[in-house]
């Protein structure tokens, strides 16, 4: 008996080396992404550095919940996650560690990065305005402040304010305009609204086609989704809508970020690192953002096809993590203008 426990002892001690060389070559990735050019994004980081990919996916608020519930025994090296709200979320949750990276430093804009390296945007969607070809846009719709004008009454079709996309968006309002700009504004939309606020983007963009409401606020890669659909129905929206990029002549339209941060217990910070800086190069950052229909964060890489349709566009260059500051202000805004 004596014998085998010493045996045993012996082997433990001899797999912990072992087993310790197998998990530096293993990267855990808690992703919300759930997109068919990731599997190709993974497996090209393998053959370039030999780290094999663990990967984890949930909804955002899940993998926040399962890395909490982990405590420093959380096998997540690397979170990733849409909107700059959830990753600021998950920071203020203490999930995410600060890091430094010259590559990522020099890669990513300044504004579609926090300060502090808790997390990095590594593809950019924008909030804008579809109309159908065929109406054509009204006049005088040249801003998202436009939207609130008496002209457009009965035009706008948009989501309610408690979704994450409408808040980052109010949120960019207020940052330009002020509190009291801002919830006359979003009386001024309240009062346009062609139906109560409901359903996601792409049912802002079904109605306009079926004729309710004559403006679909909407993130560009709903397009993308629809233009790609195996339904023929749907290729004929994505074919009927045109695209208003806001505020061209002034701070630029809107964007969000899909993201990503180094879990602050992560057991391979080095290679969590190492993958942030993958996912910045040209070739990454174009899967990346197809997987999603969304634009690169790079100025190396090219947006897709039906991006490049599109045709360019100025973005507000305000930081992705003052966005997130000033979310909680703005959805109080909206509450006290009846914003539903
Ligand atoms: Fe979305």
């Amino acid at each position: 008996m004596h014998r085998r426990h010493l045996l045993a002892a012996a082997t433990a001690c001899l797999a912990a080396p072992a087993a310790l060389r197998a998990q530096e070559r293993t990267l855990s990735l808690y992703s919300s992404r759930h997109y068919d050019t990731d599997r190709e994004l993974y497996e090209s980081f393998t053959r370039q550095t030999g780290v094999r990919i663990r990967l984890i996916e949930a909804n955002a608020d899940q993998l926040l919940e399962r890395i909490r519930a982990e405590g420093p025994n959380s096998p997540a090296d690397v979170l990733i996650t849409v909107d700059a709200g959830r990753l600021a979320r998950a920071q203020e949750a203490g999930v995410l560690q600060p890091i430094r990276s010259a590559v990522l430093d020099s890669r990513i804009p300044p504004h579609l990065r926090d300060p502090q390296g808790h997390w990095f945007g590594f593809s950019v969607r924008a909030r804008v305005v579809m109309y159908d070809r065929a109406l054509g846009l009204p006049a005088g719709l040249a801003r998202y402040e436009d939207l609130a004008r008496p002209e457009f009454r009965g035009m706008v079709s948009t989501r309610s304010s408690g979704n994450i996309y409408t808040i980052g968006w109010a949120a960019s309002v207020l940052a330009a305009n002020g509190p009291e700009a801002t919830e006359a504004w979003a009386r001024g939309v309240v009062a346009n609204l062609s139906r109560p606020p409901q359903g996601g983007d792409t049912d802002q963009i079904r109605a306009v086609a079926a004729g309710q409401g004559r403006l679909a606020i909407s993130n560009t890669y709903y397009l993308g989704h629809l233009a790609r659909s195996p339904r023929a129905e749907d290729r004929a929206i994505a074919e009927r809508m045109a695209v208003l990029f806001p505020n061209q002549g002034d701070r630029g339209t809107h964007v969000n970020i899909s993201g990503a941060g180094v879990v602050r217990t992560a057991p391979n910070r080095e290679a969590a690192v190492a993958f942030l800086d993958y996912l910045s190069g040209p070739q990454a950052q174009s899967l990346f953002a197809d997987g999603n229909s969304e634009y690169p964060v790079v100025a190396d890489a090219q947006p897709s096809a039906f991006l490049r349709s599109l045709g360019p566009f100025r973005q507000d260059p305000l930081n992705a993590a003052r966005l997130a500051a000033l979310s909680p202000e703005a959805l109080r805004i909206m509450q006290r203008a009846g914003w539903r």
